[in-house]
């Protein structure tokens, strides 16, 4: 996808969420948006990827850690710990360590935060981008949920500009960017 211009070292997060900004259930995400996993690898790819470890263990262990990113985890759990790193990621218990390793890794002039709520909500202010799919979906029992966008976050692309994309094979669903605008 395009993204509009970013600073030399920057922060994205990136998150698929239903219109009233539910964005998990139970450990996991209530739909399959294939249109979504394929813009979420695109956006990503070459890029590492920051999550918390529920976020980890949601992810099914065959596609675990994301090829061809490094994949980062947050967790004070040891048994994670050993479990992630022997499958190929970085672990840490601070998020600033953990943002240090991204930026230090291949492609880390840009960092993806990946979820989940946790990650979100604690790195939304140092973001300099989200790439947000709209699911025209109502989840009524939803328990992770969107961050609220800083002040002065500004959508700078909506597709489409209105409404949803129809899919035969999920919901319909809007891509949307918004740019942190003190970094315009
Ligand atoms: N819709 C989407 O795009 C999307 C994307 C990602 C995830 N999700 C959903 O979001 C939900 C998971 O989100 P969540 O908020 O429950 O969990 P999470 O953020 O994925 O993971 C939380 C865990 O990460 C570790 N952690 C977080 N911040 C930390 C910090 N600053 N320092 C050290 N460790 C830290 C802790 O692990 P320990 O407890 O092990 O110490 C914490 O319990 C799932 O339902 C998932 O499917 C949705």
């Amino acid at each position: 996808m395009n993204l509009p211009p970013l600073p030399d070292q920057a922060v994205g997060m990136i998150w698929a969420q239903t219109r009233d900004g539910v964005i998990g259930r139970a450990g996991d995400m209530p739909w399959n948006a294939p249109e979504d996993m394929a813009h979420f690898k695109a956006t990503t790819m070459g890029h590492p990827v920051v999550m918390g470890r529920r976020t980890w263990q949601s992810i099914p262990e065959r596609f675990r850690p994301f090829a061809g990113r490094t994949n980062v985890v947050l967790t004070r759990d040891p048994e994670v710990t050993a479990e992630a790193e022997a499958a190929g990621a970085l672990v840490f218990t601070d998020l600033d360590e953990a943002l240090a390793a991204a930026t230090d890794a291949p492609g880390g002039e840009l960092v993806w935060i990946v979820g989940g709520g946790s990650l979100y909500a604690a790195a939304a202010d140092r973001a300099d981008v989200a790439v947000i799919t709209v699911l025209d979906l109502e989840v009524t029992d939803g328990d992770t949920f969107a961050p609220a966008l800083p002040p002065g976050f500004i959508n700078v692309a909506s597709v489409p500009a209105e409404g949803f994309t129809p899919s035969d094979r999920g919901p319909a669903y809007r891509f949307e960017t918004w740019v942190a605008g003190d970094d315009l």
